[in-house]
């Protein structure tokens, strides 16, 4: 590997308490950085090793999913895992859904009713406050590695968001009233991260499902779904045992759905 990583406060501290067995133990931290996405992808393909770990300051190009972009202003937890797992590439998405129950959960450790957003944004009271986006590199049958970039906003406040998108988002700062630490806040993402990962790992999504389930936002909400292939509406009311959505449409029928961007509809509407 070319790059070592640097010197940096942040990561030891993060490390000095962690209790992980490997998430977190290889740290890179950045003031500012285009995108973690970006610069773990790099370390990626020249060998860095599965939990290590991405974190920057600030992002000039933070990436968000569906090719938009992820704004983050300063305070934020902005970090990004490099995972190696030995599974098919069809149950990448699986590790996304992974992703969001940890860090709902993290989240929740707080007292606050964080929910999930099929497939992975973390709401609170239906406003944003985390946004997760996986990268995935294979061949073949093979993944040669995933990236689980994750935005949290932490100690953001709500007035440095950009106009637009402020009424739809949230940090954990304005619901509990108060700064949190951000280290003890990436020691608690990555262990509760790594113990779902090695769940995952085991007993694959069934092993997860009950717990995504339980911090569902999306579960028995009429829901507009939009995928690559078609719009979706109708009324959301499981998660298969591969992580894919099992919608209810008008007629009755059932319709199951992998992958795509969905949307919560008040009474029917959009
Ligand atoms: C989304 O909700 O659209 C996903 C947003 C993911 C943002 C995070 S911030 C850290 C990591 N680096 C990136 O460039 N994106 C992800």
């Amino acid at each position: 590997m070319s790059v070592k990583p640097p010197d940096s406060p942040f990561s030891d501290e993060i490390k000095q308490r962690l209790e992980t067995e490997i998430f977190g133990r290889t740290i890179y931290h950045f003031d500012k950085i285009d995108s973690t996405n970006r610069m773990a992808k790099d370390l990626a393909i020249e060998g860095a090793g599965e939990g290590t770990v991405i974190i920057a300051e600030e992002q000039t190009h933070g990436r968000g999913r569906l090719g938009r972009s992820w704004v983050s202003p300063l305070s934020s937890v902005l970090l990004s895992i490099i995972l190696r797992p030995q599974v098919s590439p069809t149950q990448a998405h699986m590790i996304t859904l992974m992703a969001g129950i940890a860090a709902a959960k993290t989240i929740r450790r707080y007292d606050i009713d964080a929910r999930i957003k099929w497939p992975n944004d973390v709401l609170i009271d239906g406003r944003k406050v985390c946004g997760i986006l996986t990268e995935i590199s294979a061949a073949g049958d093979n993944i040669n590695f995933i990236i689980i970039g994750i935005g949290i906003n932490v100690n953001v406040d709500i007035d440095s968001f950009p106009i637009e998108i402020r009424k739809r988002s949230t940090s954990l700062k304005a619901e509990v009233k108060k700064e949190i630490s951000r280290v003890e806040f990436v020691q608690l993402l990555l262990k509760e991260l790594e113990d779902y990962y090695n769940l995952f790992k085991e007993q694959n999504f069934v092993a997860l499902s009950r717990d995504w389930k339980e911090s569902s936002d999306t579960l028995n909400r009429w829901v507009q779904v939009t995928t690559p292939n078609e719009v979706v509406e109708g009324k959301a009311i499981d998660i298969s045992q591969n992580g894919a959505l099992i919608i209810r449409l008008r007629d009755g029928a059932l319709k199951t759905i992998l992958t795509g961007d969905c949307m919560h509809c008040v009474n029917g509407r959009r």
